[in-house]
């Protein structure tokens, strides 16, 4: 079995289990995978959703906490296995369980890529209608539920999409996406101040800074903790194996505390800012209508269009977004695919043309049901959820916390924290040591087996929350 992953070539082309160039490389390479979709789509329509201040509220507990202690657990068991996920739990053990444990970690990026791929060939079409000068038509209302409701159109652009992505998979990844990170990091953090600030200015705005900001307990739920902690791990990619992956590329002596850090500070930036263009805009262009506010998936696509038709360089302003929002999400999805390529490749012991193909094809298949679950398949409904929400909450709701179990359970029961603390220690000075053991020992187990119980029960219409 090749024992390093070849996300690995998307770091460092051409090395045998290489590390990172320096420090600042791993807290890039980490954040250009971490800054996606999820922070400008996801983020702000389910804090929009999910009661706006007191879910970003939440959301920063849970990241600080939670979030922190599986960061560093996956980075360090990763740096001391050198392997990727199912690798690194086989390292402990051959039961079942490690199986297990370590395949649904695998599994998770598999499942959201395809989806994720939906919403990049949305993306795309924004970005083609904005070249044509299409911005009065985008901002027209029940634009979007059209296009999406079509249904042949999105699977067009859906497919598009894809095959970008499978072609540079295809390749084999070089520096390429490290390097596009790099410049257009920068360029989406100024972009999204200047589209913020200008949001945030509209008439009626301020009432919606003030409900993104300030929270307000009346609009707590359960379903706010559950939301909030399937985007966590979604935003920052944990509870997916990644880490396992890039910790393995980690040198002993990088701080990974520092850059835990670094990354939770980067990738929550870009998505409090995405918030802060996304939901003051809602409040300005439809009076705080609290139906746009449940809109999910859609608030993007329907919100930043309207900011943009009503300003006077709104053409050049959309070209511009939707082409760093297609950047982030491309490099976004290049690696979640490479993550589940270098899986099939390690595990099955397949070539990666082999691999790459069988990953392209679970994309088109289940990537082309969810882009048809809003058109001709819309009469498919699971759980009441449509194909694409579904497959949204299987991997956010129900697998994340599982997977994040997995390698809760395997840190406490079969390592030892201590041993995963040493790991740290040779690096880092480790100052939330305490709070990392009180988490992994005792919250963070009870949390996720009560959050997920409580999203199923939800889900199965037992609870409602
Ligand atoms: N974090 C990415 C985002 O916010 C999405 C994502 C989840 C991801 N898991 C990943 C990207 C693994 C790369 C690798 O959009």
């Amino acid at each position: 079995m090749r024992e390093g992953g070849s996300t690995n070539a998307l770091l460092h082309a051409g090395r045998s289990r290489s590390s990172f160039s320096g420090k600042m490389g791993y807290v890039l390479a980490v954040a250009g995978s971490a800054v996606g979709l999820g922070n400008i789509w996801r983020f702000p329509y389910l804090a929009a959703k999910y009661g706006g201040g007191i879910f970003l509220l939440v959301y920063l507990i849970l990241m600080l906490t939670f979030g922190y202690a599986l960061i560093m657990s996956e980075t360090a068991l990763g740096r001391m296995t050198k392997k990727s996920p199912v690798g690194a739990f086989g390292t402990f053990g051959k039961g079942i369980a490690f199986r297990l444990g370590g395949w649904i970690n695998a599994v998770i990026p598999m499942l959201i890529v395809p989806y994720y791929s939906v919403i990049g060939g949305w993306v795309v079409k924004y970005l083609f209608e904005y070249l044509r000068g299409n911005t009065g038509i985008l901002a027209a209302d029940g634009y979007f539920t059209g296009f999406i409701a079509e249904g042949v159109s999105a699977e067009l652009w859906f497919l598009l999409f894809s095959i970008a992505v499978i072609a540079v998979l295809f390749a084999g990844v070089k520096q390429g996406v490290e390097r596009v990170s790099k410049v257009m990091m920068p360029v989406l953090v100024i972009l999204a101040v200047f589209v913020a600030g200008y949001s945030m200015t509209r008439p009626g705005a301020f009432e919606g800074v003030k409900y993104f900001l300030v929270p307000n307990f009346e609009n707590f739920s359960w379903m706010t903790v559950v939301a909030a902690m399937g985007q966590m791990f979604y935003s920052l990619s944990i509870a997916m194996g990644i880490l396992y992956t890039y910790g393995s590329y980690v040198k002993e002596d990088v701080d990974i505390e520092k850059s835990t850090s670094q990354v939770e500070i980067f990738d929550t930036a870009i998505a409090m800012l995405a918030g802060l263009m996304i939901i003051p805009a809602v409040f300005a262009f439809s009076g705080g209508d609290p139906d746009t506010l449940q809109a999910g998936p859609s608030l993007m696509f329907i919100t930043i269009p309207k900011v943009f038709a009503s300003m006077g360089f709104g053409t050049d302003a959309g070209i511009l977004f939707f082409l760093l929002v297609l950047l982030a999400a491309l490099t976004s999805a290049i690696s979640l695919a490479e993550s589940g390529v270098s899986t099939f490749e390690d595990q099955l012991g397949w070539s990666r043309h082999k691999a790459a193909l069988l990953m392209g094809a679970v994309m088109v298949v289940f990537g082309s049901a969810s882009a048809l679950g809003f058109g001709v398949l819309d009469f498919i409904t699971i759980l009441g959820m449509s194909i694409l929400d579904f497959f949204d909450f299987l991997t956010n709701s129900l697998m994340m916390p599982i997977a994040a179990l997995a390698t809760c359970l395997l840190v406490t029961r079969v390592v030892g924290i201590d041993k995963i603390a040493k790991e740290v220690e040779q690096s880092s000075g480790f100052k939330r040591k305490g709070m990392y053991k009180l988490f992994m020992r005792y919250l963070a187990p009870v949390c996720i087996v009560v959050i997920l119980l409580s999203s199923v029960a939800n889900v199965l219409g037992w609870i409602s929350m």
